[in-house]
């Protein structure tokens, strides 16, 4: 759960959730016990209003993992949209694909596989919506292939930018130090950033928000 918020205000926000999908609810559960990391159910429906808001017609998620944000984004598309999401993992690439199919919308969503670093350069099309959620190594290259396939007015939302809460502590234990420093430079580069209209919502483990300018 959340270490950005109090554990009253996440206490509160629990008790006032809505009933989810019962497969939403099972890849919830089955991330916790394998400890697969998704998306924060807080991020997630934040993820889907936007989806709603902006009602994108192409899509791309940089991590797909078991495809438990891949379907709440394709979940809330209109028809003939498209999201594309990008794997390297075997493994989650087959989970996916059958989380997928039991959510029936494979029509609407197409797995890339393989590695977002060779992917992404080789993409011809642009989007109106782009996920970053991947290594976060892979962070700022992912960064800038991202904002060459975003369109003008197109929102980059990219996960994790408080980093557990460690981004804004004082003191980082030690097996958290490196994955600290990059989340760090990585807010400076967002935050300040020619290409973007920028900010960083406390919202789940930390949401970036982007608007192409
Ligand atoms: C945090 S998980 C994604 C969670 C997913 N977006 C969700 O919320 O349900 C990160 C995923 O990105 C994949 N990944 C990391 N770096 C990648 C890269 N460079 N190319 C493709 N996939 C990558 C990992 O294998 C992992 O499955």
């Amino acid at each position: 759960m959340s270490n950005i918020l109090y554990d009253d205000q996440v206490k509160y926000l629990t008790f006032l959730r809505n009933e989810s999908k019962s497969l939403i609810k099972e890849m919830e559960i089955y991330a916790a016990k394998n400890k697969v990391p998704i998306l924060d159910w807080m991020s997630a429906e934040f993820l889907e209003q936007l989806i709603t808001i902006i009602n994108p017609k192409k899509v791309l998620e940089i991590g797909t993992a078991i495809g438990y944000s891949s379907i709440r984004i394709a979940s809330k598309l209109r028809k003939k949209a498209l999201l594309d999401t990008i794997e390297k993992s075997k493994n989650n690439i087959k989970l996916a694909k059958e989380y997928i199919r039991r959510a029936k919308l494979t029509s609407s969503i197409n797995i890339l596989e393989g590695d977002a670093l060779e992917i992404m350069p080789c993409l011809d099309k642009k989007y109106d919506l782009i996920f970053l959620d991947a290594d976060k190594e892979d962070y700022e290259k992912l960064f800038h292939y991202s904002l060459m396939l975003l369109k003008k007015g197109g929102v980059l939302f990219v996960d994790n930018l408080l980093w557990h809460g460690y981004a804004a502590a004082k003191s980082v234990p030690e097996s958290y130090t490196k994955s600290t420093k990059i989340i760090r430079e990585f807010n400076k580069m967002f935050m300040n950033s020619t290409e973007l209209q920028s900010t960083i919502l406390s919202i789940g483990d930390g949401i970036g928000l982007g608007v192409k300018l």
